[in-house]
């Protein structure tokens, strides 16, 4: 459980720019620096829907505790690769990987890997907020019922740490028992979050949190991103977010990582000149 301890703000930067990540080694195909613990790592990941190739040898590092941003034009595989991550694509016919995903060292297709498993311990929320419709707590309540979370008052109290660590704990406690498709569509997609974290999750994945959001519920998305102190893997088709709330950013075009580096210095000097024009909106 992500608990209220961990709510506090994260190392960054006063305007809450970016820089949690700042100084250490980052690097496409590489991105650890010396501290900090890797919780993913990707090795030549390569990805197929039937003959489409959709990811190209990818290679990166994910660290515990920060923010990554994933960038790129659409159809540049981002969505593909954050799916691999949970293993989104273990029913989706004709489609074929290669190359290792380790998940604190366990590879995460190996024959001994359970996805269920995997995909409680890799949270995920998507584009549009898609409550259940249920009230507010059956939501939240939803995954612990499933593995086998039956009593009342821990019921209660998962509903109430999570909420907390959602940042909507005080919106809905007066009425957790209406529908969560009643609440603003920021407030939903907070429900989504609080949800995917009752079950505990050591990472969440994000895939554009806040596209269908306006912009003061995207504002209190990103405050909660910015604070969850949490191991978190968000594509966003927002450079400027990106720049706001993730320590590294990886830019993904056409399949293929290009560059993958601390946020600060991927806007500020990044290496290659595809990334420089990307940033600089000279496509995309
Ligand atoms: N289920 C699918 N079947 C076939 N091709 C797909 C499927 N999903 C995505 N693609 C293709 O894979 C590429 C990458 O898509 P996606 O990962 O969704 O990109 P992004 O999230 O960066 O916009 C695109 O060319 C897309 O058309
Ligand atoms: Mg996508």
């Amino acid at each position: 459980m992500v608990d209220e301890g961990n709510l506090g703000p994260k190392g960054q930067g006063a305007d809450g720019g970016p820089g949690g990540g700042g100084g250490r080694n980052g690097g496409a195909g590489n991105g650890a620096g010396a501290d900090g613990e890797v919780i993913i790592k990707a090795e030549n990941v390569s990805f197929f829907y039937g003959q489409f190739q959709a990811l190209k040898n990818i290679s990166l590092d994910i660290m515990a505790d920060e923010v990554t941003a994933f960038i790129g034009p659409s159809g540049c595989g981002k969505s593909t690769f954050l799916k691999l991550l949970n293993r989104m694509h273990d029913f989706v016919p004709g489609t074929r990987l290669a190359g290792e995903i380790l998940v604190r060292g366990t590879s995460l297709y190996g024959p001994e890997t359970d996805p269920v498993d995997i995909r409680r311990r890799v949270g995920m929320v998507f584009q549009r907020p898609n409550p259940f419709p249920k009230s507010i707590y059956d939501n939240i309540c939803y995954g612990p019922r499933l593995v086998g979370v039956t009593k009342k008052s821990d019921l209660d109290q998962v509903v109430e740490k999570a909420l907390k660590a959602a940042a909507l704990w005080d919106d809905v406690k007066d009425k957790l028992g209406k529908s969560a498709l009643d609440l603003s569509g920021g407030q939903q997609q907070r429900v989504c979050i609080a949800r995917a974290l009752a079950l505990e999750p050591e990472i969440l994945l994000m895939d554009e949190p806040t596209s269908a959001l306006d912009p003061i519920a995207t504002s209190k998305v990103e405050d909660w991103i910015r604070g969850a102190g949490m191991s978190i893997v968000i594509v966003t088709h927002n450079m400027q977010q990106a720049a706001r709330i993730s320590d590294r950013t990886a830019f993904f075009y056409m399949g293929e990582l290009i560059e993958f580096g601390p946020t600060l210095e991927l806007f500020t000097s990044p290496r290659e000149v595809r990334t420089e024009n990307y940033i600089t909106g000279r496509f995309g």
